[in-house]
């Protein structure tokens, strides 16, 4: 018989991985005993039963070989929302809600045209649409099986004024315009050492890495964006933290202005927008 308090002592055996182990472990006993983690502290005592102690080793053992939580779970919190979230969707980060934050600053609140390219989850376009109930949103993905998720969030959440499209970035958005276009697309060089990283080789590679050291799919998307945006529509791409002089140098050259970029909670550049005068692309 194993007490939740025994369990607790397993804590330090994630110290590598995390620096939460022992609130992780908590959480993936939650999920395997059904109990309300607070237990920890409310019953300590509590005996967990055979069936119980064998859901949990083996969501210990799979988070102590560094599969991310969120995985585990099946869900992460993002904005107000919890979404699935599978193996075929990146893990919604938090320095992510800055594009979200960005975005709602940016437009007006009532009718508005919004593309978010390379949805993942959906996380990106499902904030937007719980915050501005008014806009037409239109998500898209080149991975089919992460699209199902994001359908599966939508419907979940009850955004149907997100429509999802499937498709290669803005060859997806057909010929329609938007007031604004937003993505975080892939954007790690192929061989940065952090996709081998604890939790990042579990995620799909196709939402991480992209060619040209991490700049090819920012650059096709400043390349090919302006040909959907209506005059004054904005591009908002999220990036690396060395990329943000890359960016905007892109930008600008292809035309867009009032070029700048914006930091994360950690100081980090992390966005950078810029707005589609007008003419021809
Ligand atoms: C960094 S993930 C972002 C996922 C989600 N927007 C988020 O912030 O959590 C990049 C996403 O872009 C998608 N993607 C990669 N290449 C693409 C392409 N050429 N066209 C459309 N989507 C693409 C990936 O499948 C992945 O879902």
């Amino acid at each position: 018989m194993t007490t939740l308090a025994e369990l607790l002592r397993r804590a330090p055996e994630a110290a590598n991985l995390s620096d939460r182990p022992e609130q992780e472990l908590r959480i993936l006993a939650g999920a395997a005993t059904g109990w309300n983690p607070t237990a920890f502290y409310t019953a300590p005592e509590r005996c967990l039963n055979t069936a119980q102690l064998h859901r949990f080793e083996g969501l210990w053992n799979r988070r102590l070989q560094g599969e991310p939580i969120a995985y585990l779970l099946g869900e992460q919190g993002f904005w107000s929302l919890l979404l699935e979230v599978t193996p075929d969707t990146l893990v919604p980060r938090p320095e992510t809600e800055r594009l979200v934050e960005l975005a709602l600053e940016l437009l007006p609140a009532g009718h508005c045209r919004v593309a978010d390219l390379g949805t993942g989850s959906g996380a990106i376009a499902l904030a937007l649409a719980t915050e501005r109930p008014a806009w037409q949103l239109v998500a898209t993905d080149r991975s089919e099986p992460a699209l199902k998720v994001a359908a599966r969030n939508r419907d979940r959440h009850r955004l149907s004024q997100v429509e999802l499209r499937h498709g290669d970035w803005c060859t997806a958005l057909g010929i329609g315009r938007f007031d604004a276009v937003l993505s975080n697309p892939p954007y790690v060089a192929p061989q940065d050492p952090h996709l081998g990283g604890p939790g990042v080789c579990f995620e799909p590679r196709s939402a991480l890495v992209a060619g040209n050291d991490g700049m090819a799919d920012l650059a096709a998307l400043i390349d090919q964006s302006p040909v959907h945006l209506n005059p004054g529509g904005w591009l908002l791409l999220e990036h690396g933290c060395q990329q943000a002089a890359q960016v905007r140098t892109g930008l600008s050259a292809r035309g867009f202005v009032g070029v700048c970029t914006h930091q994360d909670l950690a100081g980090q550049d992390r966005v950078t927008l810029g707005r589609w005068p007008g003419g021809r692309p």
